[in-house]
C-alpha cells in the first residue's frame, strides 16, 4: 500500500482487498465487551477537521482509540485558523507534536494532496472539497461485501447530486477497482462534465435502473454548495431521482439501499426507505469504524494483528 490514502484510485485491487478484509477481521473484535487492542500503542493520530462531520470524524476517533493509539482532535472552529494560520502552519505545528497520520477533512478540493507534502507521517483524505472520500468509498464497499458477498459484476446504480459528490467519484473508482458495474443517475445539471472519463455509465431513467440493481445508493442534495439554480423544485428533483416506497418496490428482494449521511430525509429519500430493513444506512456508520480501523492498522503497520485478535 502507498503511504497515504489521498484518493480511491491510490488502492489497487489486491490493496482493497487486503482493507477489506483486515476490517472483517477487526469486526470480530466489535462484538467483544472489550473492544480495543494494543496494535497502535505510542502512536499518534491527529484528526484535522477543517469541515463539519460527525460520521467521519468519530468513527476515525473510535477507530484510532480502539487501536490504542493517541488521539489529538483539531477542529478548525475555535482554532489559530480563525486567526489566519495557514494550511501549512496549522500542519507543521501538529507534525512538531509527532503525529503519525494525520486525518484531514478540507473544503478545498487537493488539501490533503498539499499536506502529504508537508508531513513526514500519512495522510488519510476524510473528504476534500467535491473531490473525494476514499474511506467512505471503503466502508461502502465492506457494507456491500457483507451483504451481496463479493463485488465482482455486481450493479451497483448511484443517484442524485454526483457534481458536489465526493462520496460519488471515491465510489466510482473504487467499485470499478473491485469489479462492479456501476451506473450513476442524475438530472444532466448534477453531472460533471467529465463524467464521460469516469470508469461508469450514466443513466437519467431512475425507475429503468431499479429491477437491475444490486446495491442503489442515494446522495445527498448538497444545497450547501449550490450556487445556481440545477433543478426547478425541491418537490421536481424528488419526483424524478427521489427513492419512495414505490420505487423500492421496482427493486429485487436481496437488493440494498445506501446513503452515507446526512440525509434529507423525504427529499432525496423517504424516510420510510431510510428505516426500512433494506436500508444499510446504520450499517455503513457501524462499519465505518472497522474499515477505519484497518486503514489506520495498514497505514501505520501495526503489531501482528491475528495473534491480537486471537488473544
Ligand atoms: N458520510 C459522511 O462523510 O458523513 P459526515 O459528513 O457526518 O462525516
Amino acid at each position: 500500500m502507498k503511504r497515504h490514502l489521498i484518493s480511491a484510485a491510490d488502492l489497487s485491487r489486491d490493496d482493497a482487498l487486503l482493507i477489506l478484509d483486515t476490517a472483517d477481521e477487526l469486526a470480530k473484535i466489535s462484538d467483544r465487551s472489550i473492544k480495543k487492542l494494543p496494535t497502535l500503542r505510542g502512536r499518534t493520530v491527529v484528526n484535522l477537521f477543517f469541515e463539519d462531520s460527525t460520521r467521519t470524524r468519530i468513527s476515525f476517533e473510535a477507530a484510532a482509540k480502539r487501536l490504542s493509539a493517541d488521539v489529538i482532535n483539531f477542529s478548525a472552529k475555535g482554532s489559530s485558523v480563525s486567526k489566519g494560520e495557514s494550511l501549512k502552519d496549522t500542519a507543521l505545528t501538529l507534525e512538531a507534536m509527532g503525529a503519525d497520520a494525520v486525518v484531514i477533512r478540507h473544503s478545498a478540493s487537493g488539501a490533503p494532496h498539499r499536506l502529504a507534502g508537508w508531513v513526514r507521517g500519512s495522510v488519510v483524505n476524510a473528504g476534500d472539497g467535491t473531490h473525494e472520500h476514499p474511506t467512505q468509498a471503503l466502508l461502502d464497499a465492506f457494507t456491500m461485501r457483507r451483504r451481496l458477498g463479493p463485488l465482482d459484476g455486481r450493479r451497483v446504480t448511484i443517484v442524485g447530486d454526483v457534481l458536489h459528490s465526493r462520496v460519488a467519484r471515491s465510489n466510482v473508482l473504487l467499485l470499478s477497482t473491485l469489479g462492479a458495474e456501476v451506473t450513476l443517475v442524475a438530472p444532466p445539471t448534477l453531472l460533471p462534465v467529465n463524467v464521460g472519463s469516469w470508469p461508469c455509465e450514466v443513466s437519467y431513467d431512475l425507475d429503468a435502473m431499479l429491477p437491475k440493481s444490486d446495491v442503489v445508493m442515494m446522495l445527498r442534495v448538497q444545497r450547501e454548495r449550490m450556487n445556481a439554480a440545477f433543478f426547478p423544485t425541491e418537490r421536481e428533483y424528488s419526483r424524478r431521482y427521489g427513492l419512495d416506497r414505490d420505487r423500492v418496490a421496482r427493486m429485487h428482494d436481496d437488493a440494498i439501499v445506501m446513503h452515507p449521511g446526512p440525509m434529507n430525509r423525504g427529499m432525496e429519500i423517504a424516510a420510510e426507505v431510510a428505516d426500512s430493513p433494506r436500508s444499510t444506512i446504520v450499517e455503513q456508520v457501524a462499519n465505518g469504524v472497522t474499515t477505519r480501523m484497518a486503514v489506520l492498522y495498514l497505514l501505520l503497520g501495526g503489531a501482528d494483528l491475528g495473534g491480537e485478535i486471537r488473544q
